[in-house]
């Protein structure tokens, strides 16, 4: 459970009374019967991109990097070892023309009749195993020759102690699946994968494999489960998948295809990832994808944790920051095709081509895709050709999918309202509006909604996170401040439900040795991961966002920004309760009191949510991972009025409910 609790007895409150009678309150009101705005159930989503390590490396629970020599460098993350008097030798094969899509083996050639011949693997920054844990071994193997060539497999910690052992003899002249479960005997964060081989002869090695038996759900060869839970526990509407940039690629042949993504492990072709070398001051060359985390696999994860799948699809434009590269809109039928065809694969019956191939691969029940994103951050003429193209063909298949369209990068300037202008005479369902900006920019655009047009299309802030230093920098700190002026401009997506129908923070997840972009909502390493203070203002969003809005005001103002405070108010009617959230982002504790309107009576007590730090620069780490972290506390309920005292530096959530209706 994350958050703390406090009950405020004693000293506690009496502190507070205190601090009450010194300082006039100042007065809101909440008109708790008057909707203004229905709040979509799946508002505050997440977003996934494979960056920062976060998939390879990160929730995709595998350990051995490099597992199928496809990296440009085949054995990549590999040494050769000899132990006891061992001989032999490693070449790479390429069997292209037999297997494009996994093109690399290894012909080991053993003469290891005292010792051992073989390989070890250093995992993404080492490999991260656990004492007690199971662990399971897979190798795919073929041995043309006679004789017998066994394999010990052993994992080692940093300092070479063996901590895991496993043993297999491999047989098979054809191609064949070896596995093998051990039990690791101690916790290791930097440990390694050795595979010995001992007999003469050779044989072929390709798909080596390491996963921890306990994943997400305990699917095998599944995904890291401290880290989906993370995500679970904020209760997201929506995932957006697989991107950002990596949908475009640097170019065409670099984007993401879903097709290559899905089915066996060993048939998804492994390519360079994009966020490989695209920052020099954070170079990643060993960041390639897998694609273990495939589209079924994302499908799967947003069902398990209650999310609506949203997938964002190339339009045929690689990433305009990068190549720009573009395909004539004359051969853009295999783009449209995928698009229309992932539709299929998630919602078709078993009588249907895609539809039966999901059934096929586990998953009879289709995944009720309702939407979809045509291009990630585009931009000009050349999207808008390809938007027009895309849309009419996947609504005139299928017009209950909402598409989501991108107006940029940016959240203003000649292209942003070019985009809006046209979706807007265009009708178009939901507009995608990124920005990476200062807190300040955050604080000072907690209005930006207000003035949008209520019968326009819809907002979707699909990527957005506050920069403490800017845009790109690697000196960016997830902190208290950027966090703060998150939840303040929250306060403005909530107030116009109406129109901000979805939002998502972004980036995701990041490996604490193996970024290339920060700020990120959730860090981890090897064995442990935290929330970011961003990740528990999100969390806090999602799991108190009621079900309408009602106005709260300040003599009859909206509180936006006036005196550094920003707040919203909604109502649940499932629960029934009244839900206000706070921002003090001034620098002096303030007593408050919001006077309740309309019929409902409410409980004596009303439960407080206090997110907080006195530090602008504080941040949660792997060392004190919850130091900014909620905390619960209750207050009493005078009436129809609420009084409490709203620290410096504060986000709080209040929440009351009504009794005897
Ligand atoms: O979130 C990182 C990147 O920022 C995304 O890939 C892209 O869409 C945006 O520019």
């Amino acid at each position: 459970m994350f958050i703390k609790k406090i009950l405020l007895t004693g000293f506690a409150a009496a502190a507070m009374v205190t601090a009450r009678a010194q300082i006039t309150p100042m007065i809101f009101t909440i008109a708790a019967d008057k909707i203004k705005a229905h709040i979509e159930p799946n508002m505050y989503g997440i977003f996934f991109e494979d960056i920062n390590m976060a998939a390879d490396g990160g929730v995709y629970a595998e350990l051995v990097k490099n597992r199928s020599f496809e990296f440009n460098s085949p054995l990549a993350a590999w040494t050769e070892r000899l132990k006891g008097g061992g001989k032999g030798s490693i070449e790479v094969v390429d069997r292209t023309a037999e297997r494009p899509e996994n093109a690399h083996i290894i012909k080991v050639n053993v003469n290891a009749t005292t010792g051992y011949f073989g390989l070890s693997n250093e995992g993404f920054r080492g490999m991260g195993i656990k004492k007690d844990e199971r662990y399971s071994f897979s190798v795919n193997a073929r041995k043309p020759g006679t004789g017998p060539i066994t394999m010990l497999i052993e994992l080692h910690n940093a300092k070479g102690a063996v901590i895991g052992t496993g043993r297999l003899t491999p047989t098979a002249t054809q191609w064949k699946k070896y596995a093998v479960k051990f039990t690791a005997t101690a916790t290791e964060d930097k440990a390694s994968l050795y595979v010995w081989l001992k007999g003469t002869g050779a044989i072929d090695l390709d798909m080596i494999s390491l996963f921890p038996e306990h994943t997400w759900k305990n699917r095998p060869a599944g995904l890291r489960a401290d880290l989906v839970q993370k995500l679970a526990d904020m209760k997201p509407g929506f995932l957006r998948f697989p991107g950002g940039c990596i949908v475009e690629g640097r170019d065409l042949a670099n984007r993401y295809q879903w097709k290559k993504s899905i089915g066996d492990i060993d048939k998804r072709e492994t390519i360079i990832n994009r966020w490989n070398m695209e920052f020099k001051h954070r170079p990643t060359p060993d960041y390639y994808q897998t694609f273990g985390l495939g589209f079924m696999e994302y499908f799967m994860t947003a069902e398990d944790i209650g999310a609506s799948p949203l997938p964002i699809l190339n339009c045929g434009m690689a990433c305009q920051f990068n190549t720009g590269q573009l395909v004539p809109v004359d051969q853009l039928d295999p783009y449209v095709q995928d698009a229309l065809d992932l539709i299929e694969f998630a919602n078709g019956g078993p009588d249907t081509k895609w539809g039966k191939l999901r059934t096929d691969l586990g998953h009879p029940k289709p995944f009720n895709l309702k939407m979809m994103g045509v291009g990630n951050e585009q931009w000009g003429e050349q999207y808008i050709e390809r938007w027009k193209i895309f849309t009419k063909a996947i609504k005139d298949k299928y017009p209950y999918i909402k598409i989501i369209s991108s107006v940029g990068p940016f959240a203003a300037g000649e292209e942003f309202t070019r985009l809006d202008k046209f979706f807007r005479a265009q009708h178009a369902d939901i507009l995608d509006e990124h920005y990476y900006q200062s807190p300040k920019w955050f604080f000072d655009n907690a209005k930006r909604y207000d003035n949008y047009d209520r019968n326009g299309p819809k907002i979707f802030a699909g990527e957005y996170a506050a920069q403490s230093v800017g845009g790109g920098s690697p000196e960016n700190k997830n902190n208290w401040d950027c966090a703060l002026s998150e939840a303040a401009f929250m306060t403005g997506l909530e107030r116009n439900a109406d129109v901000v129908h979805m939002a998502s923070y972004a980036p995701l997840f990041a490996h604490v040795d193996a970024w290339q972009w920060r700020p990120d909502l959730i860090w981890f390493d090897n064995l442990r991961s935290y929330g970011s203070p961003s990740y528990y203002v999100q969390q806090l969003f999602s799991l108190n966002k009621g079900t309408d809005v009602v106005p709260l005001l300040q003599k009859g103002e909206m509180v936006s920004g006036k005196d550094g405070y920003y707040a919203t108010a909604s109502i649940d009617k499932g629960t029934n309760e009244l839900i206000i959230k706070f921002v003090n982002s001034g620098a002096t504790a303030q007593p408050v009191k919001f006077n309740i309107e309309g019929g409902k009576s409410y409980g004596k007590t009303a439960t407080v949510i206090t997110l907080r730090s006195a530090d602008k620069a504080a941040e949660n780490s792997l060392a004190a991972p919850t130091a900014i972290s909620p905390v619960k506390s209750l207050i009493n309920v005078d009436g129809k009025a609420v009084n409490v005292t709203v620290e410096p530096l504060t986000f709080k959530v209040i929440r009351l409910k009504a009794v005897g209706m």
